[in-house]
């Protein structure tokens, strides 16, 4: 999809990846950006910023019918908020925060699908980039929520994929390693396993989006190493679960 004269939101939309595709997108000619967040603060320069907690079900419904009467439409709807908590051990588990996560990183994301897939299969076009992880296919091994909540969100994505391709909907699960953004400054302050591939600029990360999706990539890999690695992982199993046991020793003390 091209983007010019796109009208697009943005979830997480005042911070790090989010902040960056939104002022991506309004350089590529969208006709509005919504930057949704739980904050206005950091959201660029000529979005429209606006408050919405995608915890919440109705406050993205709210928000998807706000700008539907606003703008027309929305062509585009990036399911980029998330959260990372860390932790390895089940057996700290606080059920709470998984609730909380899950409602985040993947709820949020079949939220926002329900609300705008009506007009954009009305339009026959629309496109659904949801930000998932290099965890959601491989691991973050020091945080047990994240992976799973992640290997959710890509699951969720591809269901999407094929289910609404043939009405005109396009999907796109983004899939990074480490970008530089606050959540992964706070994470991997003392090291962390995700940032041994190399941490990314936010730049980097939404330019090789907009490519993506430009080329309506199902997977986008700002790290190229991620599909090699999964395609690893696939055929050597035991070979792979190893290899992140090496990875969860060395940093496990440092995310208890
Ligand atoms: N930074 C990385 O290394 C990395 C790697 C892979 C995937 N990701 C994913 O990228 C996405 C963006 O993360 P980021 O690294 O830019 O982090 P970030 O912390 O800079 O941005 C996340 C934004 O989401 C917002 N948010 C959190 N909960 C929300 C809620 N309930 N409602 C609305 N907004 C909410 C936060 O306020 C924040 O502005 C996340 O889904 C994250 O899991 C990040």
């Amino acid at each position: 999809m091209e983007i010019k004269d796109k009208v697009v939101i943005v979830t997480g939309g005042a911070s790090g990846i989010g902040a960056a595709l939104g002022k991506a997108f309004l350089e590529a000619g969208a006709k509005a950006v919504v930057a949704v967040d739980l904050k206005t603060d950091g959201a660029p320069a000529g979005s429209d910023a606006r408050l919405c907690d995608v915890s919440r079900e109705a406050a993205i419904t709210a928000l998807v019918r706000a700008v539907e009467e606003r703008y027309g439409r929305i062509d585009v709807f990036c399911s980029n908020a998330g959260v990372l908590t860390p932790g390895w051990d089940v057996r700290t588990a606080d059920f709470a925060v998984w609730e909380r996560d899950w409602k985040i990183n993947v709820l949020a994301h079949a939220v926002a699908a329900k609300a705008v897939l009506p007009g954009m299969m009305a339009r026959g076009e629309g496109y659904l980039l949801n930000t998932a992880s290099a965890a959601g296919l491989l691991a973050t091994p020091e945080a047990l929520i994240y992976t799973v909540t992640k290997h959710a969100a890509v699951a969720l994505a591809e269901q999407l994929a094929f289910s609404y391709k043939r009405f005109g909907v396009r999907v796109s699960a983004l899939c990074p390693m480490a970008v530089a953004t606050p959540m992964v400054d706070q994470f991997a302050a003392d090291g962390a396993s995700a940032g041994l591939d190399g941490v990314l600029s936010v730049e980097t990360v939404a330019a090789a989006t907009l490519a993506g999706m430009r080329a309506e990539q199902f997977f986008i890999f700002p790290h190229a190493m991620v599909g090699d690695y999964f395609a690893k992982k696939a055929a050597r199993h035991d070979k792979w679960l190893g290899a992140m046991e090496a990875l969860q020793t060395r940093y496990a003390d440092l995310h208890p």
